[in-house]
């Protein structure tokens, strides 16, 4: 089905494809934002439209995910790597040690920017079965005193989803970058929960940090000015010239998932596409591999391997002339990835489903 401006499939695991409508409202905007003369991008971030744009986009978001009171609310920058450091820098006390479950790559980079810091207890690896599923969090063994737990919700590299929030009196601190907002979250069981906004909230160069006031008063008073989240804090996350786009076109998105149903509807889309992808690669009967295991595989990466590397480039090749970009999997995984976000569109996944059943029947 043709798409609106001759749109591809665009399945990259981020920046990937946002909603039509939120291009469509950015460009409307872009020459003289609600007639005011001038774009966002050209607007001083002391001036008071631009400090409505931060105020809507954070209360959209707080409506979005439910987030209770004693939570704020940041929009950082240096993406979710540099929470990586970040976190251990204002919560890894000198001394103590913070407990990290391990279920892909992007929770190890997040355990080596921790190990500079202080001292890891991983205390689940899942690398035996090459990073294809995640514990039940109620069954790991945590460590007595540790100063929070770190995971990541949802691996985009492996398509690893944990599918839960934790439960109990433990800090958990959430890498979301890849299913933040994919699905209703219980915020109240989270420390923290952070997220770059290129996968499922807008364009890169702002991540999002929603935290418990209790544990960020644990942070110390003296850390590097751009690195204190008390001082982001203070300053309404203005305390230097924000990604003033990114912000206001992830306001935009917040906008279109209220008006579209929430998370509660989102969750359906999302499970239904997802659904659509794995259906395809369980009925090509043994063709296509699914690489996660059943109850953790990821409604945002769906990864995949084919009989061969041969077959993979010509299945990549093709797919690319049928308007379908960017399925080529991480080089750890191999294989393929559609990543296939809150705006990819429902039809992308039937067209990648309906394509992937023709490539098996002709190669298998
Ligand atoms: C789960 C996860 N965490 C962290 C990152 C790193 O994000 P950034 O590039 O914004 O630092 C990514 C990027 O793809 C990711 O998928």
């Amino acid at each position: 089905m043709a798409q609106p401006y001759d749109r591809v499939f665009n399945f990259s695991a981020g920046p990937c494809c946002l909603p039509v409508e939120v291009l469509e409202e950015a460009r409307d905007d872009l020459l003289s934002y609600k007639g005011l003369g001038l774009s966002v991008m050209e607007m001083s971030h002391r001036s008071k439209p631009f400090e409505a744009i931060v105020q809507n986009a954070e209360a959209d978001l707080r409506a979005l995910l439910g987030v209770p009171e004693g939570y704020k609310v940041l929009f950082l920058q240096g993406g979710a790597s540099l929470q990586f450091t970040m976190i251990p820098m204002s919560f890894l006390p000198a001394g103590g040690s913070a407990d990290y479950v391990l279920t892909g790559a992007w929770g190890k980079k997040a355990i080596e920017g921790a190990k500079r810091i202080g001292t890891v207890n991983t205390i689940y690896d899942a690398k035996p079965s090459n990073y294809d599923h995640a514990p039940k969090l109620a069954s790991l063994n945590y460590t007595d005193g540790a100063a929070y737990v770190h995971f990541t919700s949802n691996e985009t590299i492996q398509g690893v989803d944990f599918f839960e929030d934790p439960a109990g009196d433990r800090d958990y601190v959430c890498d979301a970058s890849s299913n933040i907002l994919s699905r209703p979250m219980d915020v109240s069981q989270y420390a923290m929960l952070y997220a770059g906004a290129q996968k499922n909230m807008g364009p890169a160069g702002v991540v999002v940090v929603i935290v418990r006031e209790e544990f960020l008063a644990r942070a110390p008073e003296s850390t590097h000015p751009m690195l204190d989240y008390r001082l982001q804090v203070e300053n309404g996350s203005l305390y230097n010239t924000p990604p003033c786009w990114s912000i206001y076109v992830c306001g935009l998105v917040y906008k279109w998932l209220l008006r579209t149903g929430g998370l509660a509807e989102r969750a359906k889309i999302n499970e239904r596409k997802a659904k659509v992808l794995y259906d395809a690669i369980e009925a090509s009967g043994g063709f296509f591999k699914p690489h996660a295991k059943p109850e953790n595989r990821s409604w945002m990466n769906v990864t995949f391997t084919l009989p061969s590397d041969d077959l993979t480039a010509a299945f990549l090749a093709e797919a690319k002339g049928h308007g379908m970009l960017e399925l080529k999997g991480h080089r750890s995984v191999g294989g393929c990835r559609a990543s296939v976000y809150n705006a990819f569109p429902e039809d992308g996944c039937r067209a990648l489903a309906d394509f992937m059943a023709a490539f098996a029947a002709k190669n298998g």
